[in-house]
């Protein structure tokens, strides 16, 4: 019998996730993963987080919302770890069904079998967006994981280098539309520094922790450095927040779990983001690294 800790990593193929994976399997853990698509995770992805179907030890393919698909992923596990989310619209489900209700289905087992941690990635500066419905799952789930009696630690990371990434796919289609004036501030973080931080939440008092990365920009500098990296000049038109507000009005009409889910990246563009600093990695690298996939 293994005496390394076993760890469930939900959310594993997503950006954060595949981070979390090679992490716990470098600090020795036992790793069991779910995911929807193991196909998936045999390449690299589109941000640079690495391949891991041959690093995870078992694989459960499940969905949260299909509660007979994850039956028993908690069995023989120490502790949890999820990224799980809903973060592209999806024309079934909403936010409440993934971020609240599925990862609540995971939690509710934790508890069967008394895991000896949760960790869950939320977001930070949830208190400004307590509205966006996303954040609002995301928090419901919070507040049952803390009182659940299971041990957990909650991670407010500010933002991936993946969402800048696709200021960067903009940036090299020649064109981008700004929403508001793009002067708040951000310090954006790489998966591989977030991972660390969300593996130190394994062990010590239950807490949550705010995390950022080692530079801040305004959102009007990342989308600069996006057509310096790619050598093209910066074209980028502002759009007013009343033009936004009222676009996500309209699309609500149509088609509201889109709006729902583009409320949160309007809504984000209000404030600073700036989060205590982690990590090496620099944003002006990750745009390099990616001109040079594109190439
Ligand atoms: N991106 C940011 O800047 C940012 C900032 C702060 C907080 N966060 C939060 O951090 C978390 C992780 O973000 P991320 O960028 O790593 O997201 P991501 O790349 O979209 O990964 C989400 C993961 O959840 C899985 N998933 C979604 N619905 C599922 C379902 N019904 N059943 C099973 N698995 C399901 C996805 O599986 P598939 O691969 O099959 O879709 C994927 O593995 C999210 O909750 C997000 O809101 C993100």
């Amino acid at each position: 019998m293994s005496t390394k800790k076993h760890v469930l990593i939900a959310g594993a193929s997503g950006y954060l996730g595949r981070f979390a994976i090679k992490e716990f399997k470098e600090r020795g853990y036992y790793i069991r993963i779910l995911v929807r698509n193991p196909d998936k995770i045999k390449t690299a992805g589109p941000h640079g987080e690495p391949a891991v179907y041959d690093i995870a030890d078992e694989i459960v393919v499940g969905d949260v919302t299909n509660p007979d698909s994850i039956k028993g992923i908690c069995e023989g596990i120490d502790l949890v770890f999820s990224s799980l989310g809903l973060t592209a619209p999806d024309p079934k489900l909403t936010s409440f069904d993934v971020d609240h209700l599925g990862n609540g289905r995971i939690l509710e087992q934790a508890i069967q079998e008394k895991v000896s941690r949760f960790i869950y990635v939320s977001v930070f500066n949830q208190d400004k967006m307590a509205d966006v419905p996303s954040i609002k799952a995301h928090e419901l789930f919070v507040t049952d994981l803390k009182a659940s009696g299971i041990p957990w630690t909650v991670i407010r990371p500010n933002g991936y280098f993946s969402d800048m990434g696709r200021f960067f796919s903009m940036a090299q289609s020649g064109h981008m539309f700004m929403v508001g004036e793009g002067e708040k501030k951000i310090n954006p973080v790489h998966g591989a520094d977030l991972a660390k931080v969300c593996a130190d939440g394994a062990e010590g008092i239950c807490r949550e922790i705010a995390v950022g990365g080692p530079d801040i920009y305004t959102f009007r500098e990342v989308m600069e450095m996006a057509f310096h990296v790619c050598g093209k000049p910066v074209w980028i038109t502002p759009l007013p927040m009343w033009l936004a507000e009222g676009g996500l009005m309209v699309t609500g009409i149509f088609n509201r779990n889109l709006a729902d889910l583009l409320s949160f990246a309007v809504e984000a563009l209000k404030f600073d983001h700036v989060a205590p600093a982690f990590g090496t990695h620099h944003l002006q690298e990750f745009f390099a690294e990616l001109a040079t996939k594109n190439e």
